[in-house]
């Protein structure tokens, strides 16, 4: 008698697509639901696949002939033998409506190459290195201020958070607080790293745009620190598509030049990308 094993409805309705070509499956490892706009997520990292820290790839989901890519930050430093990311959800995003259901086990597609301009190596060296975000623009930072690197050219680091409320600070506080028991760099790091975080919504003991209180010196106030200035800083940017042009004009202001791979300098900027 031939045997017929029970399947569940879901799964015999869920269609299989094939992987598109030259396109990496990867397995989610752990799902982390911050806020109802905010999540991040690990996955496998394939073998071959090599990036530095601070650089994006495009993700997708195998839920289509065709699967929407999106542009994502990598969370986790180059190191690391998993991949981190950190993403909003935009309730009708083509890609984050569906990716912020993925529960371990599920495949995540990964596109090969990685780019960005976010990188260390876009910069001159300098004493201080300020990462300035806002929401998931964090996640660049996440990786580089997990890289030895990093603490190789500066030798502090200040990385800025301003989001809309409270709870959307918290994998930028965990971030740091984690940082002190990494058994690779937790030692680099001491006494070396600030976080300094706002909300601009939500009344909490340090409020304002991120913009506004490098203008009227609130941060070097609160931190006790010298302002920015291109003879002793470098800084990084990545946020919205206002925020970049508002922190670029504002450095620039301050005499900071753009950097690049070929032509380092003083500032990089890179767009938080959603979808
Ligand atoms: P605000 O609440 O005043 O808009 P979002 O979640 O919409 O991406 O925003 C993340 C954070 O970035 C919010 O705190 C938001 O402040 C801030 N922000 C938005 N636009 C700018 C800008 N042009 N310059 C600096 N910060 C900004």
């Amino acid at each position: 008698m031939q045997h017929v094993s029970a399947v569940r409805k879901e799964d015999a309705e869920r269609v299989v697509y094939p992987i598109p070509a030259n396109v990496h499956a990867e397995t989610v490892v752990s799902v982390r639901h911050y806020t109802d706009r905010l999540f991040s997520f690990r996955v496998t990292r394939p073998q071959s696949f090599r990036f530095r820290s601070g650089e994006f790839v495009m993700i997708g989901l195998p839920n289509a002939e065709k699967p929407v890519f999106r542009a994502y930050s990598i969370a986790s430093p180059a190191w690391d033998e998993e991949l981190e990311f950190f993403s909003i959800k935009v309730p009708d995003g083509p890609l984050t409506s569906e990716l912020q259901k993925i529960v371990p086990g599920d495949t995540v597609l990964l596109r090969q190459k990685s780019t960005g301009t976010l990188v260390i190596d876009a910069l001159t060296p300098a004493k201080r290195l300020f990462m300035i975000s806002t929401g998931t623009g964090i996640a660049p930072f996440a990786s580089l201020i997990r890289d030895p690197d990093t603490y190789d050219k500066f030798e502090e680091i200040i990385l800025t958070h301003t989001c809309r409320d409270h709870a959307e600070l918290s994998y930028g506080v965990e971030l740091i607080d984690n940082l002190a028991a990494d058994p690779l760099i937790g030692e680099l790091t001491e006494g070396r790293v600030t976080l300094y975080s706002t909300t601009t919504r939500e009344i909490t003991p340090r409020m304002g745009r991120i913009t506004r209180l490098i203008e009227n010196g609130r941060l070097y106030e609160d931190l006790g620190i010298a302002p920015l200035s291109p003879t002793t800083d470098r800084v990084m940017i990545c946020g919205s598509i206002h925020m970049l042009k508002d922190v670029k004009d504002l450095v620039e202001a301050r005499g900071f030049r753009e950097g690049s791979l070929s032509h380092p300098a003083d500032f990089v900027v890179e767009r938080a990308f959603v979808g």
